[in-house]
């Protein structure tokens, strides 16, 4: 079976961070290529980390390109932990790779147009807010064509909302986006907040991927440990989620989560902007092309995860950095 070809669209953010070094160490998917977004901290700082990041991994043939710097209407807010700014360079070293000089829409609009004539559809990784998805569709119809599907981290349904009580942040932060991706005819695979806080990775799962993941695992225990991102009021249990990580561990293992068709919309006026519906029930008469996930074997998500980190570990045991 051929590798689908993926491009991750990030907004780099310590959750992404681990996303893209679980990409890159799964041979069961082909990268080719990072897209970055403003979300959780502005671009420049966005793009400074997704270079770090790749250059951790050893990859630094996998292209970075800078795409939008803020949402397409509402005025820009950043994530909670914008804070963390560019990686420091003691957790994570600067990066010695250049960002590539295309755009990252530009270049979503190319790859998925070559996508349509060769019939090899694209994967998206869409693990920030969606404008650059957005914008790539709006350029020209046909690119929706060449997109096989979209891997969304983003909403939140029967799950409260994090960054306000209605909204997740993805969505929150450019819901205007988010409602024209979801108004494409393109399938999507969706991992909310009902999901992505199924899965905690504790103090000691941390610790593992410290001690088994090279240098990568030491830099992800770092940014990790950096603010604490536990809330026991919330998961009533210690521990953290890892959003973003769980649209590439779909791609990598799908069969570790329960799935279910609806019509996913997004809230895009008002006061409650961002906020994320879902209609499993065939009310809105329209077709239900998102797979929206429902539930994760945690263990084996947190397995996958510590296993694809250990990976590094093993590559620096063997000199391969
Ligand atoms: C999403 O928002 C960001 O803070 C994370 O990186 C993730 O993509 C979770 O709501
Ligand atoms: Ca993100």
């Amino acid at each position: 079976m051929t590798r689908p070809k993926v491009v991750i669209d990030t907004d780099p953010g310590v959750d992404d961070a681990v996303a893209i070094l679980l990409a890159l160490a799964s041979p069961e998917i082909d990268v080719i290529g990072i897209s970055v977004v403003a979300g959780n901290v502005p671009l420049g700082d966005a793009l400074g980390n997704a270079c770090r990041i790749v250059g951790l991994s050893g990859r630094s043939d996998i292209p970075v390109r800078a795409g939008a710097a803020g949402p397409l209407v509402r005025d820009q807010v950043f994530g909670k932990y914008r804070a963390i700014g560019i990686f420091g360079d003691d957790i994570v070293a600067p990066a010695t790779m250049a960002v590539d000089t295309e755009h990252a829409v530009q270049f979503l609009v190319r790859q998925a147009r070559l996508a349509a004539a060769s019939g090899e559809l694209l994967t998206i990784c869409a693990i920030g807010p969606l404008t650059n998805v957005a914008l790539a569709l709006v350029q020209d119809a046909d690119v929706a064509r060449g997109i096989g599907h979209i891997v969304c981290m983003g909403g939140a349904f029967a799950a409260l909302g994090h960054r306000t009580p209605w909204a997740e942040f993805n969505f929150y932060a450019d819901p205007h986006a988010a409602e024209i991706v979801f108004r494409s005819d393109i399938p999507m695979i969706l991992m909310s907040l009902d999901v992505t806080c199924q899965a905690l990775f504790t103090a000691e799962h941390v610790d593992c991927m410290r001690s088994r993941g090279g240098k990568a695992g030491a830099a992800i225990a770092g940014l990790l440990t950096r603010f604490d991102r536990s809330d026991l009021a919330r998961y009533g249990r210690a521990g953290a989620p890892l959003h973003d990580a769980m649209t590439v561990a779909w791609l990598v293992e799908p069969s570790l989560f329960q799935m279910r068709p609806a019509v996913v919309g997004v809230e895009v006026g008002g006061y409650t902007a961002g906020h994320s519906y879902a209609d499993f029930h065939g009310q809105t008469g329209r077709a239900a092309k998102v797979m929206l996930a429902t539930g994760v074997a945690e263990a084996g998500f947190r397995d996958l995860v510590i296993d694809r980190m250990a990976r590094y570990g093993k590559r620096s045991a063997g000199g391969g950095g």
